[in-house]
């Protein structure tokens, strides 16, 4: 069997992402700098026709306030509101398909060709596309025609998109179009433009392309590591926003705990009572913890195609049972290693910073628990620990710097799982 179509045409905004979120608040902050009143019913009819028609007729500008406007809007949209966008959940699980099976893959859009290609590298997923058609500054016909003229190759070709010019440029260059209509266009839009198809979600889409053509494609397995006081929480956090605003489902988890017997092994473990507890018990609570997480949670989801993003995971153990306990980071690794039938993650991120810095950090918190009020040559072994794995594993390890500002390591970390995310999607 083969898939329906050689060459897959998308849309870019309300077919592969929603950048609502980041339009409207530019337009918002460009009326504010105007001193403008706010039309908070009108914002979403800004998504698509030009803006200073939207300024003109949503809020009553001239000429030349609705350009003034447009400029604050662009001040506010080319820094951050285009990234305040997001793919949609299903997309690259879909486009990966679509490529195993042979198809060839591009963009045509209206928004600018250079921030159409920042956006799909911002979220991982330029690698998938053959080429991206926008308007590039450059003297050329922009018409949604052209573009998808352009995007156009040899045998059969399908566009897919949200509004009515998206199916009135494929129909002006003949080829079939899928009117969807989880973006900014009605069903009603789509058929009246004459759509060949009409998919009310991602899944119709995806059975309309792939059909059964491909099995869909595992998920992935992201760890985070890291000292206590290394800023953990904060950049996790930040994770699980960015990485649904991939297109992937994630699934966000914690070790120890994740599941009810892990979390009640990890009462155990972390209770400061316990202070008999021998450094071989602590392990295996740990590793027990982890096998009951690995099976019941992790592989599943990872089996489900969805991201996994765990808040530590073996090498903690292996950094502090194996380093700061001193059992021996090897010894650890293969307990774990029968504990999880070997599941690992495919990357960790590192967030490294040193002992010293960690324990000033960790000196505000109101309540340690027992591993964090371990003397300070633990921490200092469990530091040495964990980069002694960053050496051992480079190809899954993510260093990344925790003594800058949290924006700053965020980004670090940002860029190198995009990065990662483009290498997977692209194989
Ligand atoms: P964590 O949940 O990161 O602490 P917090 O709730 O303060 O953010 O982890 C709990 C503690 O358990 C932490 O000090 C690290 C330790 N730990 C190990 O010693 N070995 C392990 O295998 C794991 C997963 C955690």
């Amino acid at each position: 069997m083969s898939i329906k179509y050689d060459n897959v045409i998308f849309d870019l905004d309300g077919t592969l992402t929603l950048s609502h979120e980041g339009i409207t608040a530019s337009v918002r902050y460009a009326l504010e700098r105007m001193g403008r009143a706010v039309p908070e019913n009108d914002l979403k009819k800004f998504i698509g026709p030009p803006l200073v028609t939207s300024f003109k007729r949503y809020c009553g500008m001239d000429d030349s306030a609705a350009w003034e406007a447009v400029r604050f809007y662009r001040e506010r949209y080319t820094t951050i509101g285009k990234f305040e966008n997001r793919v949609i959940t299903g997309i690259p699980r879909l486009l990966r398909r679509l490529r195993r099976a042979g198809a060839r893959l591009a963009v045509a859009t209206g928004k600018p060709r250079e921030t159409s290609l920042e956006i799909l590298e911002h979220f991982g997923i330029a690698s998938l596309f053959d080429c991206v058609h926008g308007p590039d500054g450059a003297a050329m016909d922009d018409s949604k025609r052209e573009l998808v003229r352009a995007a156009m190759s040899d045998g059969r070709s399908v566009m897919v998109g949200d509004r009515e010019y998206d199916i009135l440029g494929a129909e002006d260059n003949g080829i079939d179009s899928i009117g969807v209509t989880f973006g900014y266009g009605t069903k009603r839009e789509l058929e009246n433009a004459g759509a060949t198809y009409i998919a009310g979600s991602i899944g119709e889409l995806e059975t309309l392309l792939c059909g059964n053509v491909e099995k869909p494609p595992r998920g992935l397995f992201i760890s985070v590591e890291g000292l206590d006081g290394s800023g953990k929480t904060t950049q996790i956090g930040m994770l699980s926003d960015f990485l649904p605003r991939c297109g992937y489902e994630v699934v966000h988890t914690r070790e120890p705990g994740g599941c009810p017997i892990s979390e009640k092994l990890r009462e155990i473990v972390l209770d400061t009572g316990n202070s008999e507890m021998t450094a071989k018990a602590e392990a295996l609570i740990y590793s027990a913890a982890r096998a009951q997480h690995a099976e019941t949670v992790i592989a599943p989801a990872i089996e489900d195609g969805k991201i996994v993003l765990c808040d530590r995971y073996i090498d903690s153990s292996a950094a502090f049972q194996g380093g700061g306990r001193e059992l021996g980071i090897d010894t650890v690794m293969r307990l774990n290693e029968y504990a999880t039938g070997g599941l690992m993650p495919d990357k960790t991120i590192y967030l490294r910073l040193d002992d010293v810095t960690a324990l000033k950090r960790r000196s505000g918190a109101s309540e340690l628990d027992r591993i964090e009020s371990e003397k300070h040559d633990f921490h200092r072994r469990v530091f040495m620990g964990f980069d002694a794995l960053s050496q051992k594993y480079p190809e899954r390890y993510i260093t990344v710097d925790a003594l800058k500002a949290p924006n700053e390591v965020f980004e670090q970390a940002r860029a190198a799982l995009a990065e990662y995310l483009s290498e997977v999607n692209a194989s």
